[in-house]
């Protein structure tokens, strides 16, 4: 009998809502908040208020596109955390409350490996591309930048992860520096199209092993840029596309200089990306020419899995539910992961 799970993800700013059958995704929706655009950053507070009036309606919806009744489910499944508490709390009671009205089992999903977990969704109609195990995963969104070993669908080791900024966050405050809309990332990547990734070079911040920096990253442009703005009011205006192309590059130069070292240290050789930050354009293409110089088999995801969704909820509830893996009544979400 197959097994049909409802997804909820409110970690963020986005509620979201997918119903899948097994690995099979049948419906995925997601709201996002205008709200915070003209804050140019995530409010948290208004963050919980927009989930509240958006959740109702997109779980309608996401059944709805699924054909399917709620009676028909097997499970419901959340992101309990790592997120914004005020977002997840509304996700986490909803689904409680609609398991609880529904008789169903409860499955709490670690949005982290909720994003790698995306290379394994089957589109209707399509066969799986998903990475063999063991593979090594880059994964880089607004609050997280890490490096994890995965032997099996529910195995994972973190073997590196940012000491300050995340990849995303790096993105997003470079931008607000430019004064580009909020999430910058998206027109970071844009406008690097037509610029020059060598024309300004930035600090590239140390960290050991294969852990990250970037708050040093962020404070040279901030100072960079606010030095020449002195001398040229319009110094922003006039070299755009260059400050994006050369602030990018020295993000991803980072990144890929990481998962080089890891992937030779470990021998491993198939290498994943996820997350917000692996829909940039120029990353993807970065791990694509890596991949053709060290033989690496590369999955990247479709664009509409990078970035925060509920499929990513429900394919990892799949495998918790035939892992046995259900969480009681009694659950609340964590803020941060307890390490
Ligand atoms: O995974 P995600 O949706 O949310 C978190 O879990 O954090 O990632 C959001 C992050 C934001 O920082 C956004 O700027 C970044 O992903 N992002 C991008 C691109 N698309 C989204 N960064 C660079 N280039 C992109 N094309
Ligand atoms: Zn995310």
């Amino acid at each position: 009998m197959s097994i049909i799970i409802l997804g909820i993800e409110s970690s963020c700013d986005d509620t979201a809502a997918a119903v899948f059958r097994d690995r099979t995704i049948l419906s995925s929706l997601i709201a996002g908040q205008e709200v915070h655009r003209r804050f140019g950053g995530v409010v948290p507070e208004l963050a919980s208020r927009a989930h509240q009036k958006n959740i109702v309606p997109v779980v309608d919806q996401a059944l709805r596109e699924a054909e399917v009744r709620k009676e028909e489910l097997t499970a419901m499944a959340f992101t309990r955390g790592p997120g914004l508490l005020g977002s997840l709390m509304v996700g986490c009671s909803f689904a409680k409350g609609m398991a609880l009205s529904l008789g169903l089992p409860l499955i709490a999903v670690n949005h982290l490996q909720a994003h790698i977990l995306v290379h394994f969704i089957i589109e209707q109609g399509k066969t799986s591309e998903a990475p063999d195990f063991p593979f090594l995963c880059l994964l880089v969104s607004g609050g997280h930048t890490e490096l994890v070993i995965v032997r099996d669908h529910l195995d994972m080791k973190v073997i590196g992860r940012t000491m300050d900024d995340a990849a995303g966050e790096a993105f997003d405050k470079s931008a607000k520096i430019m004064g580009l809309p909020y999430p910058g990332g998206p027109w970071i990547d844009r406008l690097a199209e037509e610029g020059d990734p060598d024309r300004f070079g930035f600090a590239r911040p140390r960290a050991d092993g294969y852990d990250f920096s970037y708050s040093g990253l962020k404070t040279s442009f901030m100072y960079f840029v606010r030095d020449r703005l002195k001398e040229d009011a319009d110094f922003i205006g006039k070299n755009k596309r260059d400050l994006c192309a050369s602030v990018q590059k020295a993000i991803i130069d980072v990144l890929t200089e990481k998962l080089t070292l890891a992937a030779s240290q470990t021998g491993i050789r198939n290498i994943a990306l996820a997350g917000g930050v692996s829909a940039n354009s120029a990353l993807r293409g970065t791990v694509h020419a890596l991949a053709e110089k060290h033989g690496w088999n590369v999955s990247i995801p479709e664009f509409r899995y990078t970035t925060d969704n509920a499929a990513m909820v429900a394919i990892s509830a799949y495998y918790q539910y035939l892992a046995g893996d259900f969480t009681p009544q009694n659950t609340a979400p964590f803020a941060r992961l307890p390490y």
